[in-house]
C-alpha cells in the first residue's frame, strides 16, 4: 500500500524521509521517491524499486533542503516503474505532489487537462493533481488544492510542496489515512504514524474532508470551505512493530480485518447500479470480442483456484458459457482444447506464480485471448495477459490468502455481471446482483466485529487432530478454502468436500474426535445441507454450522453455530468465508505458531 512522508522544519529533510520511508517498507510498494525545496525550486528524485534503490539515487545527485514530500508506491494506474513513482509535478515543475488513493474520473480531467495544453509524462491518477493545482494557482498553495479537489472523485490522502509558496506543506484527506505530526519547530505529514514516530509521539489525524497546511512553526486544520477545524492532539504509545501490524498481533489478522475496505476498493467505480452493469476498463475485449468467447478457462493455484471454482459457477449460471476451471500445473502439460472462441482466465494474487504464469502462455499460445485478476499491478501475468482486472486490495503479506480471495471472487461477480448484461441477464437481475454487491462491505464488517465469538469456538478446537469442511454449490469451494486456510497455518489435517459426498467415504472418518464444519447460509440447497448435518450429528461428529437464518430442523444438532448476513446465492461465499479465516487464524495463533510465515510455504511460488 501506497506510504506517504512530509517534513518541514530546520533540518536536512533527505535523510529524515528516506528514513521515514523505510519505516513504511512492511507495508508493501514496488517504487519510491522524493521531493525537496532546494532552495531554488523543488527537486526530485525517484527509483523503481527497494528504497535502497532511491538511495542510490540520491547518492549519485544529492539534494539538500528543510522542506520535502517522499511516497513509497504500490501501482495502481501504469505499471511501476520511475517514472510512475511519485513525487509527481505539474507542467512547471514547480508543483510537486504524492497521493495515496484512487482519482476515479481521472481520465476525463486529464483529457479535459490535456485540451488546455497540459501535458502529462505518468500513466497515473494522481498526476491530473498536479496540473489541476497548477490550474488554478493564483500564488496560494492551499486555495489552489482546495480548488483542485472541487473537480476530483475518488480517495485520497496527499501532500502537496510548491516553490511558488514554499514555506509550507498542504495536506488533505477524503478516504485515506493522514495525520501530522508535531514536533517542536518543525512539523511532519504521514499516512502511518510508523514513518514519524522516531521524531514525535504526538499526532493529530485528520478526517474526510479535512485539509492543513503545515510550516515550521504552526498547523492549521480546515475544512474545504477554509473553515478552521479544531482537532485534538492524541499521544500515541505503541512501538513500532505494533504500528505495523495495525496493532493486530499479525498481518494475517489485519489483511482479514482490512476485508471491507480491500471489498470496497475492488468495486469502486466499477460497479454500476442503475443500469445493473460492471464497468471493467481493463479489459482491452470489445463488446463484440465479450460476446465471440463461446468456451472459458479459468486457471489458477491454491486460493486462487478455489475462487476460479467459484467463478465457473457464476458465469454457467448467470451468462450461460460453458467454462472450466484447470489447476495451472495440470493445464500446462495437458493437450487442453483452445479455440479461437476460447477465453483464459488466470487467476494470481501474486501474478507471478510459475505455474499460473505457464498456463496462461500455452493458452495464449494455442489461440484463446487472456484475461489476467491479478493484485499487485505491473506483475508478470499483468504485463503478459491480454487485458485484466486489477483487484486493488493492497499488499497480502500474510502467506495465507485472505483479502486477495474476497476480492477475486468480487472480481468474478463484476465480470460475471459483464458478460451475463451482454447475453441473457435482465437489468433487474443485474441490479440485484449490484446491490447485494454494494451492501457486502458493511455486512462483512458485520462478521468481523463478532470476532471474539469465533476466537472462542476456536478455543475448543486447538487439539484436534483433523477437521472436515462441507458445503453444497457455490460453497463446496468455501470449504475447500476452509481447509487449506486451517492446514496452512495450523499443521491440522483438514479437508474440504462437496456436503453429499461425505456419504461416498468421509463418513467412515466421523466420530467424537472429528470437527466437522458445514457452509450453510440459507441458499437454494440449504435443505439438502441439513439432512448432511444429521447424519454427521447422528455419528457423534462435533458441528460447526455458518448459516445465515434459524433452522427449527437443526435445533440440538449443533455444538457451535456462526451467523452470516444474507446475501443472494452467488455473493454467499464471501461472507461464508470470513468465519473460516478467523477460525483459522485464532487456532493456529493459540497454538503458538508462526501464523503469517508457516513452515515450507512461500507468499509467491515461483518455481514449478
Ligand atoms: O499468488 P497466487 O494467487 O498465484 O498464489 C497461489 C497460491 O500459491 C496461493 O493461493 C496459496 O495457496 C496460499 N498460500 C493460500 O493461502
Amino acid at each position: 500500500m501506497c506510504g506517504i512522508v512530509g517534513y518541514v522544519g530546520p533540518k536536512n529533510a533527505t535523510s529524515l524521509l528516506v528514513d521515514g520511508l523505510k519505516r513504511l517498507e512492511y507495508r508493501g510498494y514496488d517504487s519510491a521517491g522524493v521531493s525537496l525545496m532546494n532552495g531554488a525550486g523543488v527537486e526530485t528524485r525517484k527509483a523503481k524499486g527497494k528504497i535502497a534503490m532511491l538511495e542510490k539515487a540520491i547518492g549519485a545527485h544529492p539534494i539538500k533542503g528543510n522542506v520535502g514530500i517522499a511516497h513509497t508506491r504500490w501501482a495502481t494506474h501504469g505499471p511501476p516503474n520511475e517514472c510512475n513513482a511519485h513525487p509527481h509535478h505539474d507542467c512547471t515543475g514547480t508543483i510537486s505532489v504524492v497521493h495515496n488513493g484512487i482519482i476515479e474520473n481521472y481520465s476525463p480531467l486529464r483529457d479535459m487537462l490535456k485540451k488546455t495544453g497540459h501535458t502529462f509524462v505518468s500513466d497515473t491518477d494522481t498526476e491530473v493533481l498536479a496540473h489541476l493545482i497548477e490550474a488554478a494557482f493564483d500564488g496560494n498553495l492551499e486555495e489552489a488544492v482546495v480548488d483542485a479537489l472541487a473537480l476530483v472523485e475518488g480517495t485520497y490522502g496527499i501532500a502537496v510542496i510548491s516553490s511558488r509558496d514554499p514555506e509550507k506543506i498542504v495536506a488533505a484527506r477524503k478516504g485515506s489515512p493522514l495525520l501530522i505530526g508535531l514536533g517542536e519547530g518543525e512539523n511532519y505529514v504521514a499516512s502511518d504514524v510508523a514513518a514519524i514516530l522516531q521524531h514525535t509521539r504526538h499526532v493529530v489525524y485528520l478526517d474526510d474532508g479535512e485539509m492543513a497546511v503545515l510550516t515550521r512553526d504552526a498547523y492549521r486544520v480546515t475544512d474545504l470551505n477554509a473553515q478552521t477545524v479544531k482537532k485534538r492532539v492524541s499521544r500515541i504509545d505503541w512501538d513500532l512493530e505494533q504500528i505495523e501490524k495495525g496493532g493486530f498481533a499479525h498481518f494475517m489478522l489485519k489483511e482479514i480485518m482490512e476485508q471491507p475496505q480491500s471489498i470496497e476498493n475492488t468495486m469502486r467505480g466499477r460497479s454500476v447500479d442503475e443500469d445493473g452493469f460492471s464497468k471493467l476498463g481493463g479489459l482491452n475485449l470489445s463488446k463484440d470480442e465479450l460476446q465471440h468467447f463461446d468456451h472459458i478457462i479459468i486457471t489458477a493455484c491454491g486460493t486462487s483456484w478455489h475462487s476460479a471454482l467459484i467463478g465457473k459457477m457464476m458465469i454457467e449460471e448467470h451468462a450461460r458459457i460453458r467454462c472450466e476451471v484447470e489447476y495451472a500445473s495440470e493445464f500446462r502439460y495437458r493437450n487442453p482444447i483452445v479455440t479461437d472462441r476460447t477465453l483464459c482466465i488466470a487467476i494470481s494474487q501474486s501474478g507471478e506464480t510459475a505455474d499460473t504464469l505457464a498456463a496462461m502462455r500455452e493458452a495464449k499460445r494455442r489461440g484463446a485471448k487472456t484475461l489476467g485478476l491479478v493484485n499487485v499491478v505491473g506483475s508478470t501475468i499483468a504485463r503478459e495477459d491480454d487485458g485484466g482486472i486489477y483487484l486493488h486490495a493492497g499488499p497480502e503479506i500474510g502467506v495465507a490468502s485472505t483479502k486477495a480471495f474476497t476480492s477475486q471472487v468480487v472480481a468474478l461477480t463484476l465480470l460475471t455481471l459483464k458478460l451475463a448484461r451482454l447475453r441473457t441477464m435482465s437489468v433487474v437481475q443485474g441490479r440485484d446482483v449490484t446491490q447485494a454487491l454494494e451492501r457486502l462491505p458493511q455486512q462483512v464488517q458485520s462478521i468481523l466485529d463478532r470476532a471474539a465469538e469465533i476466537e472462542q469456538i476456536a478455543e475448543a478446537f486447538v487439539e484436534a487432530k483433523n477437521f472436515l469442511y462441507l458445503g453444497r454449490g457455490y460453497n463446496f469451494p468455501v470449504a475447500l478454502e476452509g481447509a487449506l486456510k486451517l492446514k496452512e497455518i495450523s499443521y491440522i489435517h483438514a479437508e474440504g468436500y462437496p456436503a453429499a459426498e461425505m456419504k461416498h467415504g468421509p463418513i467412515a472418518l466421523i466420530d467424537e474426535n472429528m470437527p466437522v464444519v458445514f457452509i450453510a447460509p440459507h441458499d437454494s440447497v440449504f435443505d439438502k445441507v441439513v439432512s448432511n448435518v444429521q447424519e454427521v450429528k447422528a455419528r457423534g461428529g462435533r458441528v460447526i454450522v455458518i448459516t445465515s437464518r434459524d433452522e427449527p430442523s437443526l435445533e440440538g444438532k449443533i455444538d457451535y453455530e456462526i451467523r452470516i448476513p444474507e446475501t443472494i446465492d452467488m455473493l454467499n461465499p464471501i461472507l461464508a468465508v470470513i468465519p473460516l479465516q478467523l477460525l483459522a487464524y485464532y487456532i493456529a495463533a493459540k497454538r503458538g505458531l508462526n501464523v503469517d510465515q508457516p513452515r515450507n510455504l512461500a507468499k509467491s511460488v515461483t518455481v514449478e
